[in-house]
């Protein structure tokens, strides 16, 4: 099928400004532009109420991503957990380290500080509110987090690792089979395509192209590139 949705099409937003826009539309696009560039840009890292490590308690620890983020598969909201999920094991596991400060005040109804309020984490990534975005449409179609959020499970302090730009947007729904995995190897972070082509050889795929694409026809997955799919 024709690609409907050229290339020169990352340049539209700009086009648009450009030729659309009045100068009041177009000081107004700049400000709000350069008034909030942080929570676009590629390695946004702001410093978190407790120093939280993705790094221990994924990789050291062995969490699954769910644990915490448990809305992820049922819902276009990744939810960040509330103090009840680390309190579940802080109350007991190096209760005592003063980086936890922030969860006794919170949680801990015995500490001098409580106040029962939630810990204030600080936001990384944020789409601007006129596009729509939905988690589970995505890692129910094999497609990780690993692929958006990069490897997090190295992370000592969480950061934006891809632009979330709409031309990022746009490359994967163009050609999604460079990031699809089979649905069990979505929350895997050690996941490597060759070591399970080797390791499955009854699908009787040789290239990770190859599995991409058998896995875009076994899904039926055809990302829309219309401008109504992101912007409604
Ligand atoms: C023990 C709980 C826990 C586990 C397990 C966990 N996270 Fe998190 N995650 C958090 C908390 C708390 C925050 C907010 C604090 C921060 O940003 O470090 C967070 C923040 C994030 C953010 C940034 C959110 C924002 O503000 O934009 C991403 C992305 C993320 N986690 C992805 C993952 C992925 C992927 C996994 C699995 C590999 C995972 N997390 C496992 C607790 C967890
Ligand atoms: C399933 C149990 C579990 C959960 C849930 C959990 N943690 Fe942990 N966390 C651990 C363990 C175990 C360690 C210690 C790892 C080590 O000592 O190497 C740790 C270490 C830490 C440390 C480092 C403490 C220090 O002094 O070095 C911080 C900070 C921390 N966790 C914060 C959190 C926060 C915030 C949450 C909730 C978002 C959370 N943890 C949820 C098990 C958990
Ligand atoms: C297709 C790309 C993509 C995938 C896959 C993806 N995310 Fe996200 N994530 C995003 C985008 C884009 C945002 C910002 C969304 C917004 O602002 O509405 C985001 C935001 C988040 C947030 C912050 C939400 C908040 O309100 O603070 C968390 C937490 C998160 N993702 C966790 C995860 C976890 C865990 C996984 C895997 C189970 C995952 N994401 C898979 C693209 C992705
Ligand atoms: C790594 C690949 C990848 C990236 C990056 C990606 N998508 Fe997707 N997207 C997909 C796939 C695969 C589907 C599922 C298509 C299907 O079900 O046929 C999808 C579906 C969607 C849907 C349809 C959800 C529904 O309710 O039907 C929306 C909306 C969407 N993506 C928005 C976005 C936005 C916004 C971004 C950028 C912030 C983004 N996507 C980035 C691969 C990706
Ligand atoms: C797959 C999701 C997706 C699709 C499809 C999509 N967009 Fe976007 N669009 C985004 C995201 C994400 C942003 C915000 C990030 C950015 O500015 O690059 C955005 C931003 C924009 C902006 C604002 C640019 C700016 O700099 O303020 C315009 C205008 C726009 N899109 C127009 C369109 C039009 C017109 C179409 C259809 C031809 C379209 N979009 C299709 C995801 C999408």
């Amino acid at each position: 099928m024709a690609n409907i949705f050229p290339r020169w099409s990352n340049l539209l937003p700009l086009k648009i400004a450009v030729c659309a826009g009045t100068a009041a539309a177009g000081v107004a696009l700049a400000f709000t532009y350069y008034a909030t560039p942080k929570a676009l840009v590629t390695g946004y890292q702001p410093a978190q109420p407790i120093p939280f490590s993705h790094k221990i308690h994924v990789d050291q620890v062995g969490l699954d991503c769910r644990y915490c983020h448990s809305f992820v598969d049922v819902s276009g909201h990744s939810n960040v957990p509330t103090g009840s999920t680390c309190w579940n094991c802080h109350q007991h596991v190096q209760r005592e380290s003063p980086k936890l400060a922030p969860l006794h005040r919170s949680m801990d109804t015995t500490y001098a500080g409580y106040d029962g309020k939630p810990i204030e984490w600080v936001r990384v990534h944020k789409a601007p509110d006129y596009v729509y975005f939905n988690h589970s449409a995505h890692v129910n179609r094999g497609i990780s987090c690993q692929s958006c959020h990069g490897n997090v499970n190295k992370m000592e302090v969480i950061f934006q690792a891809n632009s979330l730009s709409m031309g990022w947007c746009l490359d994967c729904h163009r050609a999604p089979e460079k990031n699809l995995r089979p649905l069990e190897e979505v929350y895997n972070f050690n996941y490597n395509a060759e070591t399970y082509i080797s390791n499955n050889p009854q699908l009787g795929v040789t290239t990770t192209e190859a599995l991409g694409l058998k896995l875009k026809e076994e899904f039926m997955v055809k990302p829309k590139e219309t401008c109504t799919t992101c912007h409604r």
